[in-house]
């Protein structure tokens, strides 16, 4: 706990007013109340919907206060432009993420720019993410997979409809844990969430609530809260400790944790620390699954929206796939309509939907906001996304035409973020994208999805987005109409 105050707040909060000298140029909402602030029309479970509510009424630039905190949101296209320009600005680590340092300390996701744990993790695991190495942990995520269309196979068979949030979480989760750990926490033969999966949405949940929650209020409101927290973030460092001894003196197969216990840095000969270890595997284990999940929820719930978009989706797999029964790596990558599906997802609902920047020096955003160092920004990627300069007028409609190479091209550079920016960006972006394409080709390959009529999407929110209570019906997959051999299909191993 060594980053949080006496009280539950992280240290080193900046608000606005001590980085924006010309903070009064930048609008707020209407009716702000003294000493509260700009609390009309928040509600504690939806702050990123509340922003971009408040975002599509002031413009490109606001602000918010709460209870004496101030912070100023971007979303304009040519303010996140300038953000993303690494010489006059670098990532802050602020609000949610920093609220996560007491279970993540110094791993990757909420280390401060300035630690030396940063660079060294970051040079030691990022061969993890090379192609060999996503090369090596393909045929561990079809078989992850497999186990899910297993489950679907037999929930379509009994006429259930299935949890897709649920499912989709108990994916991810297996499959970092597999390619990362060689850890099985076998969640697929569990009817409830593993215990781990509690545990994380608690104190992901718990990080969002102090964002929102008032600093006079926050330790009583969240006394109970923080009991819990605290075990949860013991539970989730006895999981992890005990993944680590079972490896310790065994060889493993060159995964992540390998990395982290065998590679001396290239250069300086360093390693991490059995503290940091503990830090990078529960970041991998949270980072590497949580938004993943929701990305092929989204896109999940977008494809049963839209079934000619769906068709066609089906029908690059038949093309690109024919009747092999496990896809190469190589085959996924050439989805690229399925892709398109998903990167147009991850658009309208970046599952991490918001980044910070800070300024490294003194400088004037948009050569109106003076900014000084360290004075920061949180950038609202589900508002960028929707930037009707950029993205037109029907930037609210699905269409994943808009990532065709020419309509990419047409587009201004760092319009699209959901994986961030600059040297902070995702590590495991292509992780991700490789994963979640396999498994949207798999499912559209061996599913027709159908929504329950009434379901309108909702937005769950716990610092990472999920589209909540969405279930689907899974039908057998009719034969496409120019499908000379009929329905391919796929079986697990055998
Ligand atoms: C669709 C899925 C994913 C999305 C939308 C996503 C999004 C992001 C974003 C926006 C950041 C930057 C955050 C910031 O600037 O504060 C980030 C960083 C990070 N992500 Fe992901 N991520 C995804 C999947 C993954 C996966 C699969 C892994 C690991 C296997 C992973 C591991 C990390 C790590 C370790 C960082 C910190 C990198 C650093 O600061 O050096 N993420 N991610």
């Amino acid at each position: 706990m060594a980053e949080t105050t006496g009280s539950v707040l992280p240290k080193g909060f900046r608000s606005a007013e001590l980085g924006w000298p010309e903070l009064r140029r930048i609008p707020h909402p209407p009716y702000r109340i003294p000493v509260v602030g700009d609390v009309i029309g928040s509600r504690i479970r939806s702050p990123l919907q509340d922003s971009m509510r408040f975002g599509r009424q002031l413009g490109p630039i606001f602000r918010r206060r709460a209870f004496g905190k101030e912070i100023v949101f971007v979303w304009g296209a040519e303010l996140a432009a300038e953000l993303a320009d690494e010489t006059r600005f670098a990532k802050h680590v602020g609000l949610g993420v920093a609220n996560l340092r007491p279970v993540a300390g110094d791993g990757l996701f909420t280390a401060y720019n300035h630690e030396p744990n940063w660079q060294l993790a970051h040079d030691v695991l990022a061969p993890g993410f090379s192609r060999e190495a996503m090369e090596g942990y393909h045929p561990m995520m079809l078989a992850v997979a497999e186990r899910l269309t297993d489950r679907w196979d037999r929930e379509r068979a009994a006429g259930r409809a299935v949890d897709v949030p649920a499912d989709m979480t108990k994916l991810t989760l297996e499959t970092i844990a597999r390619t990362g750990f060689g850890h099985d926490f076998g969640s697929f033969e569990r009817s409830r969430p593993h215990p781990f999966v509690t545990a994380m949405v608690g104190t992901l949940t718990y990080a969002q609530r102090l964002n929102v929650l008032p600093a006079p209020l926050a330790p009583v409101v969240l006394r109970d809260a923080t009991r819990r927290n605290a075990a949860d973030m013991a539970y989730l460092n006895r999981t992890v400790d005990a993944l680590v001894a079972a490896r310790r003196g065994t060889a493993g197969e060159g995964d992540l944790l390998d990395r982290m216990l065998d590679t001396a840095h290239p250069e300086t000969g360093e390693r991490l620390t059995p503290e940091n270890i503990r830090r990078q595997v529960i970041t991998f284990l949270v980072a590497g699954h949580e938004t993943t999940s929701g990305a092929l929820s989204f896109a999940l719930h977008y494809l049963s929206r839209h079934p000619a978009i769906a068709a066609r989706a089906r029908a690059e797999v038949d093309r690109v796939w024919g009747d092999t029964p496990r896809p190469a790596y190589d085959q996924v990558a050439k989805l690229r309509y399925v892709r398109r599906i998903l990167d147009e997802s991850l658009r309208l609902w970046p599952t991490a939907p918001a980044f910070a920047r800070e300024a490294r020096a003194d400088t004037v955003l948009g050569g109106v906001h003076p900014m000084r160092p360290g004075a920061w920004t949180l950038v609202l990627t589900a508002m960028l996304h929707r930037d009707p300069d950029v993205w037109g007028a029907d930037a609210e409609a699905f269409d994943p035409d808009r990532f065709d190479a020419p309509a990419v091209r047409s587009r201004p550079g760092h319009t699209f973020k959901p994986f961030g920016t600059g040297a902070r960006a995702c590590i495991g972006r292509q992780f991700a994208l490789h994963e979640a394409t396999l498994v949207l080709g798999l499912l559209l390959r061996r599913y027709e999805l159908r929504p329950e009529p009434d379901y309108r999407l909702r937005i769950a929110e716990r610092l990472t987005l999920m589209p909540e209570g969405l279930r689907l019906h899974l039908e057998e997959r009719a034969p496409a109409p120019d499908s000379a051999h009929g329905r391919p299909v796929i079986r697990s191993a055998d």
